[in-house]
């Protein structure tokens, strides 16, 4: 049953992030209720194997709307092939003063400015233990805002070794605009050392514990070719897992005269799908399959994440796009993908 075009006008008259948490409450009091069977899309499964993970359809959830791993079974009857939860440091902090998200409906946009608010990584990993969820787990890690740049790699680190063993697969966020010179850790020798800290660390963790947890790293769309070379080269150089393409934009072209277009921080939705395609194609060009695009970025509709897959990726993830469209979009992108595609085209 589709709802939310009934939920969706009253939600928007609300401030975003009461809205935002006022959602995630319903869906997990629908979810405890055991009224989510009856409201829920059915599931749609195309299973995908991807960095040795077994996905059971193509379409993620993307980082940033749960956080803390708060709402993992609710947000797993939508039937999302796999969830990101996150982005995750390792002290709680409380991000940004508000206002800080915005919503440009005329665009189909959101601004954020959220600046990682979250509980902390030993509370993330609470959720993750008391939730009953068996699908791909991707758990994404940042830096404290406190820790100065230069140390960044060891709030990672401790990300990373604290949730090894839980998740399916961890992201280094190194591309959120909202928290000071982060982006900086794409670049130049940065990067290098980030990158060969944790792989380093990842594979003494396999020894440790026997299991090998694939690690990824999520760009910005806001890079030129060479620094999109330069990152792709480092990531089969340091034997990455995989890549996130795109976090949200700074450029403001595409809803210039908006009047919240000045408002600071992150544009995602429409505005950036372009940006983010271009940056998917540009890495498959570069990573010629040696390891696999998970594609983000103003994914609307089928035809949007059909042409992700097109340019190279092998997975998608959506966020505004189910602020704007709900969570049927999840079942609509997998009616609308072409079956062809996914038996004998990236995917595998
Ligand atoms: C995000 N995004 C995000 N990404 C991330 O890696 N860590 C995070 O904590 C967040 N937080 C966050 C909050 C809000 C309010 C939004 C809208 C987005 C970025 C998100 O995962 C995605 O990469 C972009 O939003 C682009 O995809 P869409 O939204 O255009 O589908």
């Amino acid at each position: 049953m589709n709802y939310y075009p009934l939920i969706k006008p009253l939600l928007f008259k609300l401030d975003p992030e009461v809205a935002h948490s006022l959602t995630l409450k319903g869906l997990k009091f629908s979810h405890t209720a055991g009224l989510d069977k009856i409201l829920n899309p059915a599931f749609i499964a195309k299973p995908v194997t991807v960095m040795g993970l077994d996905f059971v359809n193509p379409v993620g959830l993307a980082a940033g709307l749960d956080k803390n791993g708060d709402y993992i079974d609710a947000l797993a009857g939508l039937g999302f092939g796999s969830l990101e939860i996150g982005t995750v440091t390792p002290l709680p902090q409380p991000g940004n003063p508000k206002p800080r998200l915005f919503r440009l409906v005329e665009h189909q946009a959101i601004i954020n400015r959220m600046g990682f608010n979250n509980q902390g990584v030993d509370y993330l990993i609470e959720q993750v233990k008391k939730s009953q969820y068996k699908g791909v787990l991707g758990i994404n890690i940042g830096k404290n805002f406190a820790t100065p740049i230069e140390k960044a790699t060891d709030d990672y680190l401790i990300c990373l070794r604290k949730a090894y063993l839980l998740a399916s697969y961890i992201t280094i966020n190194i591309s959120s605009p909202n928290t000071k010179n982060l982006r900086q850790l794409q670049q130049g020798d940065e990067i290098k050392q980030l990158l060969s800290a944790l792989k380093q660390e990842q594979l003494q963790l396999e020894q440790q514990h026997n299991k090998y947890t694939p690690i990824v790293v999520k760009i910005a769309p806001d890079l030129s070719d060479e620094e999109i070379q330069h990152i792709a080269g480092l990531l089969v150089e340091f034997s990455i897992d995989g890549v996130i393409a795109t976090n949200t934009t700074l450029e403001r072209s595409a809803v210039e005269g908006h009047p919240l277009a000045d408002e600071m921080g992150g544009l995602s939705g429409s505005p950036v799908k372009q940006q983010a395609t271009y940056v998917v194609r540009r890495l498959a060009d570069e990573l010629q399959g040696r390891l696999p695009i998970i594609a983000v970025g103003g994914i609307m509709n089928s035809t949007d994440a059909q042409e992700k897959l097109d340019a190279g990726a092998s997975l998608v993830q959506l966020y505004s796009g189910l602020i704007y469209q709900g969570p049927n979009l999840v079942n609509d992108i997998m009616r609308g993908l072409s079956s062809e595609h996914l038996i004998s085209g990236n995917l595998l």
